[in-house]
């Protein structure tokens, strides 16, 4: 995916907005302030397409996000965000789940894990949700530039062995470096079924 023309298409909560679309989506998952829109970014090759914020809580919709008219990248709201208003955290999990769910056009998901951090249940319980619906994510260790050489090896064997995944089917990513981009771009896709 070299040559990116992305455009914003919409918001949505309910499934009667989402856009009307045959295109191949792929979703981006993960907890609040992660650095998922930080990675939609740098994937389309923009530096704010999609809003990023250190407050965790920006993004509170579904974002979706057409990519050459090839493919449709979803920008899901984070997880785990203890000071959300308490009707944005009711309204988070049907919401979510009815996307996961429901949608017809859904190709993958790219769950994002924090490089720094152990997994927390929140993680733990979407990365069951997606293997229960036969929709296995796509993992990706953000942050790689924050810890040296020798702490990421370590947090990596770490997380691994807590989500019970082979330490080389995760996809280390950095927002800052870059580093990462080609990798998961090839995965998204294989699992989109395109070759752009
Ligand atoms: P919500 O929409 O609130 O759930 O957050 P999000 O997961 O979309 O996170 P976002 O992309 O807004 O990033 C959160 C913060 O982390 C921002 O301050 C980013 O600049 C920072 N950040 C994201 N990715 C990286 C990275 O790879 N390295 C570093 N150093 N900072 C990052
Ligand atoms: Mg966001």
């Amino acid at each position: 995916m070299d040559s990116i023309q992305a455009v914003f298409i919409k918001s949505a909560a309910k499934a009667k907005d989402y856009p009307v679309s045959e295109l191949p989506e792929i979703a981006f998952a993960g907890r609040s302030n992660v650095g998922k829109s930080s990675l939609v970014n740098v994937l389309v090759n923009r530096r704010n397409l999609v809003r990023t914020s250190s407050t965790p809580g920006r993004t509170q919709l579904i974002n979706f996000f057409d990519v050459n008219e090839r493919l449709v990248l979803v920008d899901l709201p984070g997880y785990g965000y203890a000071k959300a208003p308490p009707d944005v955290r009711k309204q988070w999990k049907p919401m979510i789940e009815t996307y996961l769910t429901k949608r017809e056009n859904l190709r993958g998901v790219v769950l994002i894990l924090d490089i720094r951090r152990i997994p927390s249940d929140g993680d733990l319980e979407m990365l069951g949700w997606l293997d229960a619906w036969n929709m296995p994510a796509i993992i990706v260790l953000t942050k790689w530039d924050k810890l040296s050489k020798n702490e990421r090896n370590k947090q990596a064997t770490l997380i691994a062995a807590t989500i019970k995944r082979d330490k080389n089917t995760l996809f280390p990513f950095s927002a800052l470096s870059r580093e990462g981009r080609a990798e998961i771009w090839v995965e998204i896709e294989r699992r989109a079924g395109i070759n752009a």
